[in-house]
């Protein structure tokens, strides 16, 4: 009997395969390590991205020994739908666990002797990634624990040893820079890996080689051509069982201060004179720099606040976020934001880019929109009058990938008549090709030391520094009506949005 064998071409899987490693995970009994994290591990070594010798070491207070911990390891495995038998074995002969209280150093002693009991028998060559999946008030203990015992390494560039943090870097600039001071004594910033897992998003990595790669985009990505920017990502879930941190952080920490801020500096940075780490941060930071700081006397034209109220989702009733359990019932804590910000450079000078964020609102949307001006002279003005519509691209993030360019032709027919339409590529069209999510893609980057996808620090203390007379507002806000305006759940923010941005309901459309 004939087979056939579909070819699946790996080629752009990764540029290479990481050297042996230890990966340590702080925090291992927690919900990212189950649901984000091994999962992605386990998908790696099925795709063979995984280090030929590897070991993960599970770290946190709970008490397991390794085999408890395999048992939980597996059942993520399970839940997520990726429990492979074969797989599994070699899997579980790697995984370990360690007891630790993040604050004691008799844990770390414990977990130094661990690994260098492991690097001996695997052959690790002491290469080691302690991922921080821990809340982040633990994120300073923990380095300084691995510093003191010896398990940070050296402090050079050239040393094994990583460190990966989760956000949120800081809660404002003055703690960010505190979180950094304490990582920088320990782990030089080159070894420091902040994850961003918007950036590691596939349609999210295409924006820089869609505008570089291209020859045709890149010559009207600017002021002349571009009318305005806008940058959405909405969630139609609420505040779920994450009340007590996002009472304490709100949308503007939650999600601006890093991932709107990133997804900004793909639309609005230059190119970099190579494909390389550092180059392409430093673009993105001159992006930040050039930002016009926020004003508060331009608080009506430039800010909307929101929180939602009672309403809908998916059809069924929804209660307000200050009915949610553990919020405060007088919460001025807002979960919608739109802002409308400003680029000060050559490129961008006056070209307003929309900001806009929130929970609750009627679908989950990542998308950007890059609204181009109407053509400077319409010779169908004395037939069409001004409706001819301006182009526009859309890149969708999520759910849809695809990018897609809107143009005006003719409609059939004696008369001159328009119509919009639109050319689109879509991003899942070629499945065959193995892809990697946004979790595999950055622990693979991280294991190989690329940090091409991690905000740098001065990334984040540059936009932090944006973010603070925001910030401010926010919290010196005694009444909780007066900046942050209800809205209905279900809806598309408080009325106060379309003031900022007349265009929105078109752009989310
Ligand atoms: N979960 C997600 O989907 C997600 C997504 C993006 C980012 N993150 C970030 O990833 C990190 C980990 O998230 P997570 O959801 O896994 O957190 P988590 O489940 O709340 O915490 C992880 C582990 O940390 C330990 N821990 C929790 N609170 C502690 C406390 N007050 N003192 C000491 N130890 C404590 C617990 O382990 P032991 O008690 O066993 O030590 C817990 O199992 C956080 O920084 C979060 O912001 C999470």
């Amino acid at each position: 009997m004939q087979t056939t064998t579909t070819h699946i071409d790996t080629s752009c899987l990764m540029k290479s395969r990481p050297d042996p490693c230890a990966l340590v995970i702080f925090g291992a009994s927690g919900d990212l390590t189950a649901r984000m994290l091994f999962p992605a591990l386990a998908k790696l070594y099925g795709l063979g991205a995984m280090p030929e010798r590897f070991a993960i070491v599970g770290v946190s207070r709970t008490p397991l020994d390794d085999e408890s911990f395999r048992k939980r390891m597996r059942q993520s495995l399970e839940e997520a739908g990726i429990f492979d038998a074969a797989a599994w074995e070699v899997l579980a002969s790697r995984l370990f666990y360690v007891v630790l209280d993040y604050g004691e150093q008799e844990g770390y002693l414990r977990l130094r002797d661990t690994l260098a009991g492991l690097d001996e028998r695997l052959n690790l060559g002491g290469r080691r990634l302690f991922y921080l999946a821990t809340p982040p008030q633990l994120f300073e203990p923990v380095a300084e624990g691995l510093g003191l015992s010896g398990l940070a390494g050296k402090r050079s560039r050239d040393s094994g040893t990583r460190l990966v943090v989760e956000k949120p870097f800081g809660r404002d600039l003055q703690s960010a820079r505190h979180l950094a001071d304490t990582l920088h004594e320990w782990f030089d910033e080159s070894r420091i890996f902040r994850i961003d897992h918007y950036l590691a998003k596939e349609t999210t990595q295409n924006i820089l080689l869609f505008r570089f790669a291209n020859a045709v985009f890149e010559p009207v990505w600017n002021r002349h051509y571009i009318d305005y920017v806008s940058i959405t990502s909405a969630e139609s879930l609420g505040v779920e069982h994450r009340a007590g941190f996002y009472e304490q952080s709100g949308v503007i920490r939650d999600m601006f201060q890093n991932h709107m801020m990133q997804l900004l500096a793909l639309v609005a940075m230059e190119p970099a004179p190579s494909f390389v780490a550092d180059m392409v941060r430093d673009e993105k930071v001159k992006v930040y720099r050039s930002l016009r700081p926020f004003d508060p006397g331009r608080l009506s034209q430039d800010l909307a606040l929101g929180q939602y109220g009672p309403g809908t989702a998916d059809g069924q009733p929804v209660q307000g976020y200050r009915q949610e359990q553990g919020v405060d019932p007088q919460s001025a804590t807002p979960t919608f934001a739109m802002i409308r910000a400003f680029i000060d450079n050559t490129r961008w000078q006056d070209v307003p880019f929309y900001l806009c964020s929130g929970k609750r609102l009627p679908r989950k949307l990542m998308r950007m929109v890059i609204q181009f001006k109407t053509v400077p002279h319409s010779m169908f003005r004395n037939v069409l009058g001004d409706s001819v519509s301006s182009n526009r691209l859309i890149l969708d993030v999520h759910p849809d990938q695809a990018i897609s360019m809107s143009f005006q032709v003719k409609r059939p027919g004696g008369k001159l008549c328009l119509r919009t339409t639109a050319l689109r590529f879509n991003f899942t069209e070629n499945e065959s090709e193995p892809s990697l999510d946004a979790y595999e893609k950055v622990l693979l980057d991280c294991m190989l030391g690329d940090g091409m996808l991690f905000p740098r620090q001065d990334a984040v203390e540059w936009s932090w520094r944006y973010f603070t007379p925001i910030l401010e507002l926010c919290e010196a806000c005694s009444d909780p009506g007066g900046l942050v305006k209800p809205y209905p759940a279900g809806s598309w923010g408080p009325p106060e949005a379309p003031a900022i941005h007349p265009g929105f309901a078109g752009d989310v459309g």
